[in-house]
């Protein structure tokens, strides 16, 4: 008999993983808590919050699930992981102990250090005074310094300040003010590194692991990386930076050697392993770990995967991944994000959106913020949907893309004109 799937989120990160394991034959119904409007064209959405553990732990044995797949770090800090299989459900992603690689930078950090892991020079600090004369420590050198709340902080927890009044402001924030509540008890005072960032993706079982593949992610509003940060504005798949040679380095100093220091201090990793890297002048040096996939970067390598993902995410649950392995497709995939008027800061719901039904047939929407109203589809989000396209390279990804997205109109649409262009300027 075919499996039930649980998949728990509700953007579209969710959406691309919905997309790409609904091709299972393996399984033959989705469920997603609480899902999407995109994300209900191929599975059944239950209007259950991503924090609600009791109410999902409920839902799923009353379904007899057969597996649960958690997009969002919240629930994954929360023990989402650790309920379910108290429970006697399979799940995949990492316990509460092993998700404090994301959910805990001091973690990471010193288990960076512990185990050799590239990573920036660092100081953890949890007075005001400490905090103070460590930053001053490099801007009175002139250099940039980077501060970072312990905990989540929603992507405002990460300051790189350029000079002692913005290092200052970050301090006082986060221990004096606490406007991040216990996330900033302690803090993370860290070398500013240089250098072009990148993210690969693995998905380990606790042990082994199997690589898909790399991203980047286009963080700021405006095109050439200018204004506010956002959730995400765009992805592509395949990048150059990322090249062979690199994933080598990464695979030896960074990869396994974070799977062996999680197990060795009793907590080992099952899950995806996301990291985000810097590649310096003197290599590939770690800024970050997440518990879970990117958005939007899911919505770019779903695409590219050729292989059966659910199987893949079944043994890592299972802690038996032992030689698989994905194959992954040839060229690049580019998503542009579409945002609504005025994001990241306010913004209006409630457009209508046009132009889905005139793109042609392999190209991929990923629902983030829409709603449905009737048969009519709203905007619904800061983030309102990404439009993704494939191609034999880069630039062919980039044009195929762009013209699909002058197809989607909603009132105040917005997107980046220059996702991925960095790629190709990159190689002329
Ligand atoms: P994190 O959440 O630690 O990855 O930080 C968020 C963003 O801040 C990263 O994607 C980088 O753009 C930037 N960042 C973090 N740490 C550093 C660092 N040591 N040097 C330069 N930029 C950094
Ligand atoms: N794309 C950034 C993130 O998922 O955290």
């Amino acid at each position: 008999m075919g499996k039930k799937l649980l998949l728990i989120g509700q953007g579209g990160r969710e959406h691309a993983l919905a997309w790409k394991l609904a091709q299972s034959p393996e399984i033959d119904k989705i469920y997603a808590a609480p899902g999407n409007p995109g994300i209900a064209e191929i599975a059944e959405c239950i209007p259950i919050k991503v924090e609600d553990i009791d109410k999902l732990l409920d839902f799923a044995q009353k379904k007899a699930i057969d597996l649960t797949v958690v997009g969002p770090e919240v629930p994954l800090m929360a023990g989402i992981v650790d309920r379910f299989q108290a429970g006697g459900l399979k799940i995949f992603g990492p316990s509460a102990a092993a998700a404090r690689l994301e959910g805990s930078k001091v973690f990471a950090k010193n288990l960076f250090k512990k185990y050799g892991i590239p990573t920036a020079e660092y100081t953890v600090c949890d007075k005001l005074d400490d905090a103070y004369a460590c930053a001053r420590s490099f801007t009175e050198k002139g250099k940039a310094v980077v501060i970072k709340a312990d905990g989540l902080a929603a992507g405002k927890g990460v300051v790189v300040a350029q000079s002692w009044n913005e290092a200052a402001q970050a301090i006082d924030s986060m221990i004096k003010e606490l406007s991040f509540g216990k996330a900033g008890e302690q803090i993370v005072i860290e070398e500013c590194l240089t250098g072009e960032e990148v993210s690969f993706f693995a998905i380990s079982d606790g042990q082994g692991f199997v690589s898909l593949l790399a991203a980047q992610d286009h963080k700021r509003i405006f095109d050439h990386d200018e204004g506010p940060n956002t959730g995400g504005m765009g992805a592509y798949s395949n990048p150059p930076v990322y090249t062979p040679e690199l994933h080598q380095i990464v695979i030896e100093k960074v990869i396994k050697p974070v799977i062996k220091a999680m197990a060795a201090e009793g907590c080992p990793y099952r899950g995806v392993l996301y990291a985000g890297l810097m590649v310096t002048a003197e290599g590939p040096k770690v800024l970050e770990f997440n518990a879970r996939f990117g958005d939007p970067e899911t919505q770019v390598l779903m695409p590219m995967l050729k292989g059966d993902l659910f199987p893949l995410l079944e043994a890592a649950a299972q802690g038996n991944l032992h030689d698989y392995q994905m194959a992954i497709e040839e060229g690049s995939c580019v998503g542009v994000v579409l945002a609504s008027a005025g994001y990241p800061a306010a913004y209006e719901k409630g457009k209508t959106i046009s132009g889905l039904d005139i793109l042609e047939n392999d190209t991929l929407v990923f629902h983030a913020g829409t709603a449905r109203n009737d048969r009519v589809l709203l905007t619904d989000g800061g983030r309102v949907m990404a439009v993704v396209a494939r191609g034999r390279n880069i630039a062919e990804a980039i044009d195929k893309v762009y013209q699909e997205v002058g197809k989607v109109s909603f009132e105040g649409m917005y997107y980046r004109k220059d996702i991925a262009s960095k790629a190709v300027s990159r190689k002329e």
